[in-house]
């Protein structure tokens, strides 16, 4: 039988504020977009989930289609409740989403009514829930009109079966567009989710700051760049990280010699700030602080106690700042 740890919120700065709502995100937040699929070790899951809760991490983001197969970590999340961590459900915030391709046919993806609906319906039976905390259209989807995709979003929370809503991967312009809909609608946007690490930078020039005027929060996910901006490729590609197991976003043929001379020398300067250099990586995205949380993969317990260690340290000086930007251009 599992019981949280006694310590879990021994550590208040652990917790930041979610734009201007009542809700604070955890620092570092858990992703089961890998590793917790039907073909991954149910044991190995329930014991990266029951450990992130022991660490504070009270935010588990899902999709209806992480798995493989599409659905499956959903159920696998629904199984770690029903056996552990769902008699803690109000410490927890569960979120999950529509937006990419689900089922066949001209409903089974992007963001009409019809669709996000009937997936969120699907969610919560996969999950055994009643509501889930954040739901977010998943990409923006140029052939529906934002108003009919908001309008779903805002549909879920009148209705209980969402307390927030959230979008993920929306420009700028977009995410203002959809932030005032959501307004209007009764339905206040809680969060953006959008891809952030020292080698995807593209939130810097302008949605950080779109997010901080509309006083929405913003987790990122990949700050790891699924596990580039770590020592996991140092050796060669181990036979158990992703680009081995699973080749579809992160292959190989990406784990360039370039990739490598610039890791390596981000992992010295994160070794003399005494982190790992995934723990540098993460605090290098807190460092804003337009970011809420950082949204993270792990496929072992180790990593997970690894990257909360990131919190231990998210000042950087100026010198150390522009070290990174050196390394990162060269
Ligand atoms: N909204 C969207 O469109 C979208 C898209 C993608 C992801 N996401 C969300 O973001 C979450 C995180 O994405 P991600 O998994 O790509 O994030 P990530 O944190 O960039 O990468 C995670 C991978 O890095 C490696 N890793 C993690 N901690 C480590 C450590 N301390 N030391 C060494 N290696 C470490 C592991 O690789 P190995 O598996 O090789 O061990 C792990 O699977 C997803 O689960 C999902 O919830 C959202």
């Amino acid at each position: 039988m599992y019981s949280p740890a006694a310590t879990r919120y021994n550590s208040p700065e652990f917790y930041r504020r979610c734009g201007c709502s009542g809700i604070r995100l955890p620092l570092i937040s858990l992703g089961l977009w890998h590793n917790f699929g039907g073909k991954d070790s149910y044991d190995n899951a329930r014991a990266i989930a029951c450990r992130a809760f022991d660490h504070g991490i009270t935010h588990f983001d899902l999709a209806n289609n992480y798995g493989p197969p599409d659905g499956s970590a959903e159920e696998t999340f629904g199984r770690i409740l029903r056996e552990d961590l769902g008699k803690s459900r109000d410490e927890l915030i569960i979120s999950t989403k529509a937006g990419y391709l689900m089922w066949p046919g001209p409903y089974g993806e992007w963001g009409s009514r019809k669709y996000l609906l009937a997936s969120l319906d699907q969610s919560l039976r996969r999950m055994g829930l009643d509501y889930v905390d954040i739901f977010y259209s998943h990409r923006p989807d140029p052939d529906t009109p934002l108003e009919e995709t908001m309008g779903a979003v805002a549909h879920a929370v009148h209705v209980g079966k969402a307390l927030y809503a959230g979008i993920s991967n929306y420009p700028p312009a977009e995410t203002v567009r959809a932030a005032k809909l959501l307004r209007d609608m009764g339905a206040p946007c809680l969060i953006h989710q959008p891809h952030y690490n020292m080698f995807d930078r593209w939130v810097e020039p302008q949605l950080l700051d779109t997010l901080a005027q509309e006083g929405i929060g913003c987790i990122v996910f990949s700050p790891l760049a699924k596990g580039l901006l770590t020592d996991r490729y140092f050796k060669g590609v181990p036979a158990d990280s992703r680009a081995s197991r699973d080749p579809r976003f992160l292959r190989p043929a990406d784990i360039t010699d370039a990739v490598l001379a610039k890791t390596k020398k981000l992992h010295d300067l994160a070794q003399s700030r005494g982190q790992t250099l995934a723990q540098m990586a993460l605090a290098w995205v807190l460092r804003h602080r337009a970011v809420t949380s950082a949204l993270i993969g792990a496929s072992k317990v180790s990593q997970v106690d690894d990257c909360v260690g990131a919190a231990r340290n998210l000042k950087f000086s100026d010198a150390e700042l522009g070290q990174i930007e050196k390394i990162l251009a060269e």
